[in-house]
């Protein structure tokens, strides 16, 4: 797990990074913005504390609690301390009906862990998101920017092995 530094502050890189996606925006208008930005922190901290929600107000010139707003709605931003590799797993109906419902109940099992909850050695987070946008490949869970797809218990046990090592 990353945890928060006392002191919240972007690397030089990811600064840099900051300010190329805010120029996108005309003056004034750095709000839009913020959904990269955010991307970015989560890049760094590997969540968002309210410390890293209350710069990124900062730096865009916002209230924080459009920040807090925006980072709350959206499952792909973590509000709480995560593991290594945070598993987001489909539940919309598409994937439950097929077979979804006991293949993330096989990943529990397997985990030892409820959704929101992070394995004890700190490698798992689970989490239950809407719709991945794979209805077709069901059931589908995702972790980062891999989408892992057809998931039965199997492709469970091989996938959780290999990110174990
Ligand atoms: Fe699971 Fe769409 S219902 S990806």
């Amino acid at each position: 797990m990353t945890e928060t530094p006392n002191l919240v502050v972007f690397t030089p890189e990811r600064l840099e990074k900051v300010n190329k996606i805010v120029a996108r925006y005309p003056e004034g208008r750095q709000k839009s913005a913020l959904l990269p930005v955010l991307h970015v922190a989560q890049e760094q901290w590997g969540w968002l504390s309210s410390e890293v929600m209350d710069y990124v107000a900062g730096i865009l010139s916002i209230e924080p609690v459009e920040v807090y707003e925006v980072a709350s709605f959206y499952t792909m931003y973590h509000l709480d301390p995560v593991g290594k590799h945070v598993i987001e797993y489909c539940r919309t109906g598409p994937c439950c009906l097929m077979g979804g419902e006991d293949v993330y109940g096989y990943l529990k099992q397997r985990l030892g862990i409820q959704v929101g909850q992070t394995t004890p050695d700190g490698l798992f987070t689970l989490k239950e998101v809407e719709c991945l946008a794979a209805c077709g490949w069901g059931p589908v869970f995702q972790i980062r920017e891999k989408y892992y797809m057809n998931l039965t218990n199997q492709k469970v046990d091989e996938i959780i092995s290999d990110l174990s090592i």
